[in-house]
């Protein structure tokens, strides 16, 4: 047996991810075998929030040229700390989009130098897809589930029905909830990122004080909207303001807990909503996964498990540093895909938008953290 079949029959896999799509660069080794947990080798992840701290905001170039700087570096500290050499993989897995152009090619292109020098398989990940995956990897949750991305730059309901079929139910029609609360935390003067500071503030607070809106609603479905809300924050603030030349430190924490509440109200009906539709197809072991930044936000993650509760369905949230991003997700995705004959060669290209459901109506708005899908 050659060593390419020895790989696609393989029962133990061992792939590198590699994901530069944002502003984390990062690289890690997992290892799976059929019928076992998956076991992450390293997990590498160089943030990027110092370079981009003066902008507001990710600015793609500095992105792109810190990532063409670190990511062999990374990829070099995945290996050391899983004690493996290159010719001890199995695949390389990355993330070919969507997300920064700029970035998402510098890990393409290192990835085809990679497998181009060793001979070893090439697998393009969806980065979405590597978040949707992520409970697999962490609980093996059996298809399918139901998957909340919410980050700084996601928002989405799937449904995971395969490694490769993802039905996308509704997401924002504008800013991601992180991305309100990094701009909340912008409006009322306290650092990024802004939700851990939010949710500190809105711990102190009123919820009641304020009656921010509960944007969509009254809108059938499962999308969502939140860039209305941090207007009527704006208008809260800037009315306060004008009233008693400035804010006191209780209207900022009454101001953090009404936004905060609005959040938690507009994510938990819409996942009622979102469980309703997922219940229809009869899943045996009715599972929910929380990814991304947002679900550390205890009133959130709170208000979701409730709702879980009161479905049948059973809670889960990956650990916070496999939910935001990292590359183990990438090189899970990249063995789940490889596994089910999913393969690249030189022509992989880098997409900045890669919907993972293509049947889906596109969302609009583009975030600060680049193109959402
Ligand atoms: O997943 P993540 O690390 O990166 C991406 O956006 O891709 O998510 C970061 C986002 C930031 O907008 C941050 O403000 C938000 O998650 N976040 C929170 C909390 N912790 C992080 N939002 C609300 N409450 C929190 N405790
Ligand atoms: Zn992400």
């Amino acid at each position: 047996m050659d060593s390419n079949q020895r790989r696609t029959m393989g029962d133990s896999l061992t792939f590198l991810g590699i994901e530069s799509s944002c502003d984390d660069t990062a690289a890690a080794i997992v290892r799976h075998r059929v019928g076992d947990a998956a076991e992450i080798l390293s997990s590498i992840v160089e943030g990027q929030t110092a370079l981009h701290a003066n902008f507001g905001g990710v600015v793609p170039e500095i992105a792109a040229r810190a990532h063409a700087e670190r990511l062999d570096h990374c990829v070099e500290r995945a290996l050391t700390e899983a004690g493996l050499s290159l010719a001890q993989l199995d695949g390389v897995a990355v993330t070919a989009g969507p997300g920064l152009i700029g970035g998402v090619l510098s890990g393409v292109m290192l990835a085809k130098g990679l497998t181009a020098a060793t001979g070893l398989p090439l697998v393009g990940v969806n980065h979405l897809a590597g978040h949707a995956l992520t409970p697999r990897l962490t609980d093996q949750l059996s298809f399918p589930y139901l998957m909340l991305l919410v980050s700084g730059g996601h928002c989405q309901f799937l449904i995971a029905h395969s490694v490769d079929r993802f039905e996308r139910l509704g997401g924002t029609i504008d800013d991601a909830p992180g991305e309100a609360f990094d701009k909340t935390a912008k409006l009322l003067g306290l650092a990024q990122p802004g939700g851990p500071l939010v949710e500190a503030e809105a711990r102190q607070g009123n919820a009641k004080r304020f009656a921010f809106p509960r944007p969509l609603l009254d809108r059938a479905g499962c999308d969502m909207s939140f860039s209305g809300l941090k207007t009527a924050l704006l208008r809260a603030r800037d009315a306060l303001i004008a009233e008693q030349a400035g804010l006191t430190l209780q209207d900022r924490r009454d101001l953090c807990a009404g936004f905060q509440a609005a959040v938690a109200d507009v994510l938990a009906e819409k996942t009622r909503r979102a469980l309703a539709t997922y219940l229809a197809h009869s899943p045996a072991e009715p599972a929910f996964a929380v990814a991304g930044g947002v679900a550390a936000n205890r009133l959130i993650r709170a208000r979701l498990e409730t709702v879980c509760a009161e479905n049948g369905a059973a809670f889960y949230a990956p650990p916070l540093r496999l939910c935001t991003d990292n590359a183990a997700m990438i090189a899970w995705a990249g063995i789940e895909r490889f596994r089910s004959g999913g393969r690249d060669d030189a022509t992989l290209s880098a997409r900045p938008r890669w919907p993972l459901d293509a049947s889906a109506a596109p969302l609009l708005g583009s975030g600060k953290k680049g193109a959402k899908a």
